[in-house]
């Protein structure tokens, strides 16, 4: 690269350094070496992209898990993909590409450019088309038409996405993420859904008497490709609070290996703009699944009670999470069946975790059960010390500033149990 053309590139750089969001990351397939040069010389000058890595053959002849292994995990934002050494192989590469993560931006780089390559390209999922030698002003304003892509994608996928594990099993994940559900649906006028993402024997619909199951949350995932507002409804099933649930099976699931690629982060872009709260209830494992849903949430509520051996869990996920890199601020931990007369006070809990405890659910068996047996926790409101405890709670995060609610007289009880 000649000096005259880094000149060049500084000039332009100071321009797009006023670029603000985060840098889109870019992977190069079968790029020649100048072309490769000019990428990584772009990259340096400009806060707008960062190149990630270079994939040196087309490789069309691969599945779906293998193309997404090659490209990086997550999916890069970008693929530069040169057309020149085999036309075919990086059409039949593109088309892949674009069929197993649709949310990747396919930019072909090819020295031809008639009519009919740019034609080709585009229909096999193309989104740009880059001459060579690339000129760095048309680069510039692809990378900006996909940032402002994911910006706008971003600023629409509005609903609040809250996940829900237990320190183990038992701890009241379920409960707490069904009424609290109920709840931002009924009492505050949320649009919420529930997610039961176990895969065997999820409890959600029976909590909320909605036993009439159809289908199951990881049918779902199995055909994301049909996923529209019709395809959808067919899934939900809808509580009288107005809370709306996908379940879980009512087995177990017999397909999970053959779930398609990013179907879960699929599911979830395609829900998000549609609630203002999305309520995953996840059984309490520390695997890649969860992980995803982890990683995407806004806030991850670890459930635990006042024992050992559930106190150490909640450690030992909280070290799980920071080493995958999850924010802390993110997490929050609720005390479920809390009771000042527990073995384990919460002072020495929020010693052991080094952290607050977010909320604090009082014990109250036979309320639950009462909650539980009838399905409908807004009509347990005025008996029910758990069920307000949880009221306080979706007040905290779904209350509308200023919006008239539709909650019931509170009752003196309620602030001796939170916080
Ligand atoms: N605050 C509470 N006070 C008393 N009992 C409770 C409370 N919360 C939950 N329970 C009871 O604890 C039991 C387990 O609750 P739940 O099914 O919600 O837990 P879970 O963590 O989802 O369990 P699983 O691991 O089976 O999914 C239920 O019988 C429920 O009634
Ligand atoms: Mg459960």
């Amino acid at each position: 690269m000649n000096t005259m053309l880094e000149n060049d590139f500084r000039n332009a750089s100071s321009r797009e350094s006023s670029y603000t969001g985060e840098p889109l990351s870019v992977v190069g397939i079968c790029l020649d070496d100048e072309t490769w040069r000019f990428l990584n010389l772009f990259a340096g000058l400009t806060p707008s992209i960062r190149v990630r890595s270079r994939v040196a053959s087309y490789r069309s002849d691969q599945d779906q898990d293998a193309i997404l292994e090659q490209l990086g995990q997550p999916a890069p934002d970008i693929c530069l993909l040169d057309f020149d050494t085999n036309r075919r192989a990086a059409a039949m590469m593109a088309e892949r590409i674009h069929a197993s993560v649709p949310g990747v931006a396919i930019f072909a780089v090819s020295s031809h450019n008639q009519p009919s390559a740019i034609l080709e390209a585009m229909r096999c999922g193309c989104s740009e088309y880059l001459a060579k030698p690339i000129d760095r002003e048309q680069l510039a304003n692809a990378v900006v038409r996909i940032g402002s892509r994911r910006k706008e994608k971003r600023d629409q996928s509005h609903a609040q996405l809250l996940a829900f594990m237990g320190a183990k099993g038992g701890c009241g994940t379920t409960t707490m993420a069904t009424q609290l559900g109920a709840l931002l649906a009924g009492s505050f006028s949320r649009k919420a859904l529930l997610l039961d993402l176990h895969p065997d024997f999820g409890d959600a619909a029976l909590y909320l008497k909605l036993t009439k199951t159809r289908y199951h949350f990881f049918e779902l995932l199995e055909n994301t490709d049909r996923m529209d507002a019709d395809f959808l409804e067919s899934f939900l099933m809808r509580h009288s609070s107005g809370l709306e649930l996908i379940p879980a099976p009512e087995g177990s699931v017999g397909t999970r290996d053959a779930l398609p690629p990013g179907a879960l982060a699929n599911t979830l872009d395609f829900l998000r703009p549609r609630y203002e709260f999305i309520l995953v209830d996840l059984p309490p494992a520390l695997n890649e699944e969860n992980l995803a849903v982890v990683r995407d949430c806004d806030q991850l509520y670890l459930v635990t009670v006042a024992e050992v051996s559930a106190v150490r869990n909640v450690v030992r996920q909280l070290e799980y999470f920071r080493s995958m890199d999850i924010p802390r601020e993110k997490i929050r931990v609720v005390l479920n069946r809390h009771h000042k007369r527990n073995v384990l006070t919460a002072e020495q809990i929020e010693k052991v975790i080094e952290q607050k405890i977010f909320w604090r659910v009082p014990n109250h068996y036979p309320q639950v059960v009462k909650t539980i047996s009838e399905g409908d926790p807004i009509a347990q409101l005025a008996n029910s010390e758990v069920t307000r405890s949880l009221e306080q709670w979706a007040a905290e995060i779904g209350e509308k500033p200023g919006a008239e609610t539709k909650k019931k007289e509170g009752g003196g009880l309620l602030g001796l149990w939170n916080r």
